[in-house]
């Protein structure tokens, strides 16, 4: 199984130029589909609350501070705080995601797959009954 990681995207470039980072297929877990972005999510504001049946992503906050907590299926939290833009956050299916933003915060999704609303769960209850589903069952 999948686990969320971050991957470090090397910086081409120097202190007195700034830097370059590049995303590209060859250097990811999945071929790049979509790439969305959001911007001015307001500081006391928590975003996400869902998780994906399929898709993956690797997000990165290209400025600013963006705070993650991850759940899976199996019960078990991880935390991430993207604070360089050459960091991305590897994030599988199926993890219940809970988002806070500085508001500079840039946020850039790289996704597996095209919008398709079918693919998020939505209601925490349905994430939980995900997680019955696949618990190993114990064959006589
Ligand atoms: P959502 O993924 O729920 O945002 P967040 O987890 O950051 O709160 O998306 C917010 C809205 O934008 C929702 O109505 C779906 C729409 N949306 C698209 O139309 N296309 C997209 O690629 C994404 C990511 C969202």
């Amino acid at each position: 199984m999948s686990v969320p990681r971050l991957i470090d995207f090397s910086k081409i470039g120097k202190p007195e130029l700034g830097y370059l980072t590049v995303a590209q297929n060859s250097g990811l877990p999945f071929r790049i589909e979509r790439v969305y972005w959001t911007y001015f999510t307001p500081d006391e504001v928590l975003r996400g609350h869902h998780a994906h049946h399929d898709l993956e992503q690797v997000i990165f906050a290209v400025s600013g501070q963006i705070d993650f907590e991850l759940e899976g299926v199996d019960g078990t939290k991880y935390n991430f705080a993207l604070t360089r833009p050459n960091i991305g956050l590897y994030i599988p299916r199926h993890y219940w995601r809970t988002i806070r933003f500085s508001h500079n915060a840039v946020l850039m999704c790289l996704a597996s797959h095209e919008y398709e609303e079918a693919d998020y769960i939505r209601e925490y209850a349905d994430f939980k009954h995900l997680q019955s589903i696949e618990k190993p069952r114990i064959l006589d």
